[in-house]
């Protein structure tokens, strides 16, 4: 396991898990501001990559679990990405439907965050929401993001950044938070 939380588990992803992660990814309410559904037969050679990571792999998605069931219910992660030409980290949260509203993607991102800026030691991310996706934008709030601007993709969809620089203390304010 990679990162534990109070009612969430992230950690690598076993092959039991790409049911659940096709089920996400191929949902039309899921995907709706992040490009719609995926095709199901490159998702499922994508994840199928992704199940031979052994070694400590920091950037990319990982299999987001509920303690109490034990089911995958998201996919979260650190992700390259160049925005206007600068070289960023993106911060991604996806979380299955059924479990919208329970706070979980606010304590995944906090926790890639941390582990982001404390394991990784990198210096910012960023978090690029679509302006109607007001869920996505408050979970970046929560964790301290701001809206640092826009950019336009290569779709050509306009999408907000918003972005979090790495600070001194963050440690000791996540555990007055938590
Ligand atoms: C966006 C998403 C990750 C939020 O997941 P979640 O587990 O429900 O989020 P949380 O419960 O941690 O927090 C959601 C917050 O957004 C608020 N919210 C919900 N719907 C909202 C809306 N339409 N407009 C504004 N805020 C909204 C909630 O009230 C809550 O804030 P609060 O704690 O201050 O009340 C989830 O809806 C999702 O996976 N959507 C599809 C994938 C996606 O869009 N990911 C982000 C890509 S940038």
């Amino acid at each position: 396991m990679l990162l534990a939380t109070r009612q969430l588990q992230i950690r690598f992803l076993h092959e039991k898990d790409v049911p659940a992660l096709v089920a996400l990814w191929t949902d039309p309410d899921v995907t709706r501001y992040m490009g719609g559904p995926r095709d199901e037969e490159m998702l499922r050679a994508g994840l199928a990559k992704d199940a031979q990571w052994t070694d400590e792999a920091p950037l990319g998605l990982l299999p987001v679990v509920e303690v109490v069931s034990g089911a995958v219910v998201g996919h979260c992660g650190l992700i390259p990405k160049d925005v206007d030409g600068r070289s960023e980290t993106e911060l991604i949260y996806v979380l299955a439907r059924a479990v919208w509203g329970k706070g979980y993607a606010t304590e995944a991102a906090q926790a890639v965050m941390e582990y982001a800026f404390e394991a990784l030691v990198l210096a910012r991310l960023v978090a690029l929401i679509d302006p109607a996706n007001g869920a996505s934008a408050r979970v970046a709030e929560k964790i301290g993001m701001q809206h640092a601007g826009d950019t336009v993709r290569p779709s050509g969809k306009v999408l907000r950044v918003y972005a979090r620089d790495a600070r001194r203390g963050d440690r000791a304010l996540h555990r007055v938070e938590r």
